[in-house]
């Protein structure tokens, strides 16, 4: 028996091998079983975000929400992994306070064996700092810490629990408020592919691109300025076709 494991959070193996944990509150697994935990981090948010981010001396990203923390730490890794010297920094809300004490008793990938320290740090002092990087978690509801924030962020990893489950992070509102939080030229990534979604973040003056691979089921990527990297979502085509398709409202 692992110590993770409580009555709201099972720790499970995702197809790369990857564990991620099922929320019985939410009921809802953290990441896509099917494409792997890992695999979805980096496939869905950091290649697509750094892809576009490249050659940048300082990147200011915010990560919706923390969870088991896979957002930052694949991260983390990806910049390892190539010696970038570009100046990071993270900041993530997260409500379950009892889920990130309970993080030193997640088993976490491979790939994160060296980043063991962070972790730790980010569990007990909820911030870690070195010279290249910067991470902050902050104990609270996203919507309220997301408002503290104008012109900052250069990404934003948008990664809640889907929107039947969880819609007060999905809605036009919602992503009106991240919108001020970015710069004009951020780009948000996300999982959700679903038209009421997509729709919230046009209405918001986004322009919407697909982001697919061999390795990955599609997800989207959006940018108030226009993307080379990414196919365009034809989205006034879309909206003719599901007329009735509403976006998620307050
Ligand atoms: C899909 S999980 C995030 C997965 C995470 N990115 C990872 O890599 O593990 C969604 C997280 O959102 C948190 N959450 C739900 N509502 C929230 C809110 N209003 N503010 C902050 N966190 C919230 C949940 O506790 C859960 O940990």
């Amino acid at each position: 028996m692992n110590n993770f494991n409580t009555d709201v959070h099972t720790m499970i193996k995702s197809a790369d091998g990857s564990y991620t944990a099922y929320s019985k509150e939410y009921d809802e697994h953290y990441h896509s079983t099917k494409d792997g935990a890992l695999n979805e981090s980096l496939y869905k948010h950091v290649y697509p975000a750094f892809k576009i981010k490249k050659d940048v001396k300082e990147l200011n990203i915010l990560d919706i929400c923390f969870g088991l923390g896979f957002n930052t730490l694949a991260t983390i890794y990806y910049l390892k992994q190539i010696s970038s010297t570009c100046r990071v920094s993270i900041y993530s809300p997260e409500l379950d306070k009892d889920l990130i004490n309970s993080l030193k008793d997640f088993n976490f990938p491979k790939e994160f064996e060296d980043l063991k320290h962070i972790i730790f740090s980010l569990i007990e002092n909820k911030k870690y700092c070195d010279e290249s990087l910067h991470v902050e978690l902050f104990l609270g509801d996203a919507r309220e810490y997301v408002r503290k924030f104008s012109n900052f962020f250069d990404v934003v990893y948008q990664d809640a629990f889907s929107p039947s489950t969880n819609p007060i992070l999905w809605t036009k509102e919602y992503f009106s408020d991240i919108k001020k939080a970015s710069k004009d030229d951020a780009v948000i990534t996300t999982y959700s592919t679903s038209l009421p979604t997509r729709l919230a973040l046009y209405e918001n003056g986004y322009n919407l691109y697909i982001n697919s691979g061999e390795d990955f089921r599609s997800a989207t990527v959006a940018s108030l300025v226009k993307l080379d990297e990414f196919e365009l979502v034809n989205m006034k085509h879309k909206i003719s076709c599901n007329p009735d398709t509403k976006s998620l409202r307050d």
